[in-house]
């Protein structure tokens, strides 16, 4: 299976990324990104770009692939609506869109959250919750992604730093963590090792909450 890969320099791209290079059923990873993975591997090939609102320069390289796994994301914390809705919504569905025409019926697995709702309060709820609805009406094999807590595995860390600290003061209380949150709290590793599975044979639901990836 071929794969592109969108966000590999963060902490759900990175895992995944770990997998895809370590799971035989993905023969070759595309990452594309506007920083480089850091990551050598025969697997492995890079494309650095910016603007993900105008992919002409790229669209050549993207046909042909089998699944997108779509780990690009912010948090909305000290983010206006406008800026979070053009990463969060804008940016997936300009890669979604595009997939969509180059290779219909492949799989596109986007990276949500537990609670996202396109009716809820929170603003980053329904700006994904909206980006969901609109990934699941397209001609692809969309699958969305919804972890809880995620434990990085493997050296995975944050690109945010509040994040990177966060998981330091937990990193002691991961026995207790998966004691309290049991099949709530997931790994970055098990959302790797998903996201290949659902590419490979699809999921017996479109939207997956951390239960469903650790089933997986
Ligand atoms: N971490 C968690 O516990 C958790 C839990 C539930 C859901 N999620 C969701 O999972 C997704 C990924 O989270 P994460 O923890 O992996 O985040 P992260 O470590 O902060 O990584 C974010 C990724 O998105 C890319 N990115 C961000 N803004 C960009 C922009 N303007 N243009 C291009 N690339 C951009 C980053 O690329 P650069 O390297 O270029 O910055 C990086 O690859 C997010 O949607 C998040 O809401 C995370």
């Amino acid at each position: 299976m071929k794969v592109i890969l969108f966000g590999g320099t963060g902490m759900v791209g990175r895992g995944v990324l770990r997998e895809c290079l370590l799971d035989e059923r993905v023969t070759a990873v595309l990452a594309v990104g506007r920083n480089a993975t850091g990551v050598a591997h025969d697997k492995l090939r890079e494309i650095r770009h910016a603007d993900l609102l105008d992919l002409a320069a790229i669209e050549g390289e993207l046909g042909g692939h089998d699944a997108c796994f779509f780990c690009l994301g912010v948090s909305s914390a000290g983010m206006g609506e406008r800026a979070y809705r053009r990463v969060t919504y804008d940016f997936t569905l300009s890669v979604a869109e595009t997939l969509a025409r180059l290779s219909p019926g492949s799989a596109f697995v986007y990276v949500s959250g537990v609670g996202t709702d396109a009716q809820g309060r929170a603003m980053w709820a329904r700006v994904k919750g909206e980006t969901e609805n609109a990934l699941l009406a397209l001609p692809l094999e969309a699958y969305m992604f919804r972890p809880g807590y995620i434990q990085p595995m493997h050296g995975v860390t944050s690109r945010t730093r509040f994040y990177r600290l966060a998981y330091v003061v937990a990193r002691p209380l991961y026995p207790l963590l998966r004691r309290w949150f049991g099949p709530g709290m997931t790994t970055t590793e098990r959302i790797g090792q998903a996201m290949i599975t659902v590419a490979e044979r699809g999921a017996p639901k479109r939207i997956l909450g951390p239960a469903d990836i650790n089933a997986l």
